[in-house]
């Protein structure tokens, strides 16, 4: 049963091992509320990929139970529209011919009507700053372009809820930044934001809570600051709050 004070995703002891005999989560219990801002960190293949699309309804678990707000996963007919995931790799998200077409395809199939749709389109091209690429072909946007396409399809889906998949990978600096000031938005306008990275130098100043994901396993999770005293190496996941004040100083090697 749904209830307005159920948490937006719940994971109740959710473990998968692949036909191959992996096993890449072992007895997740995580609940992410409504509005917050949770950052998932751990080094790759640790599994923060694999949950966030297992909490998406995306893939079914080996065992364990997911709701989405108190609703089981597969009769919560909300998610799509409510919740929506932008992957690593942008391309692989593509679907227009143009952007414009590409922010159109899910408030389409949503059987939204025409004028609903533009609306959308054009709202979100605003939003994500692609108003002038709007017939431009998403494959020659540069990488930052694309991130904020995918994500104004997601926009335009009216998801409240927004997951980022890696979201700093393979973007140059002005990369970065533009999807710094997509994050800080975000908060202003009260989305669920989940943030799967191990870069937590670039935005960690955004998080309402830290989630420590190690070999499949939530190590430690809680308010950043506090989590982040508690890391032990083997987590694999570097405290952020190292700062340089020199070039000289400027290397990951302690
Ligand atoms: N199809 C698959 N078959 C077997 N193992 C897989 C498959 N897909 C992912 N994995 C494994 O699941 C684990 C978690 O992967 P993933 O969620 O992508 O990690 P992360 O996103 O933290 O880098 C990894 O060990 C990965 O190798
Ligand atoms: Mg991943």
């Amino acid at each position: 049963m749904g209830s307005l004070c159920a948490p937006l995703f719940s994971l109740r002891a959710v473990s998968h091992v692949f036909p191959n005999g992996n096993r890449a989560l072992s007895n997740i219990t995580l609940d992410i509320q409504e509005g917050e801002r949770l950052f998932i960190a751990g080094s790759n293949g640790s599994g923060k990929t694999l949950l966030m699309r297992i909490a998406c309804g995306l893939l079914e678990p080996s065992s364990g139970e997911v709701f989405f707000r108190g609703a089981p996963i597969d009769k919560a007919r909300d998610l799509r529209s409510s919740a929506g995931m932008v992957f690593q790799d942008a391309d692989s998200q593509i679907v227009g011919e143009t952007v414009a077409e590409d922010i159109a395809f899910g408030p389409k199939n949503l059987r939204l009507p025409k004028d609903e749709v533009d609306k959308r389109v054009r709202s979100a091209l605003s939003a994500m700053g692609l108003a002038d690429k709007r017939d431009y072909p998403p494959r020659r946007l540069s990488g930052g372009e694309k991130r904020r396409l995918a994500v104004a399809g997601v926009l335009a889906m009216g998801c409240s809820a927004i997951i980022m998949d890696e979201p700093f990978a393979n973007l140059d600096y002005q990369g970065v930044v533009q999807t710094l000031e997509i994050i800080k938005r975000m908060k202003t306008q009260g989305k669920t934001l989940v943030i799967l990275t191990h870069e937590l130098e670039k935005a960690l100043a955004y998080a309402d809570r830290l989630v420590v994901l190690d070999k499949g396993e939530i190590r430690d999770q809680g308010e950043a600051d506090e989590t982040l005293d508690r890391l032990v190496p083997s987590y694999g996941v570097r405290d952020p709050r190292k700062s340089y004040t020199r070039a000289a100083d400027c290397t990951w090697l302690d």
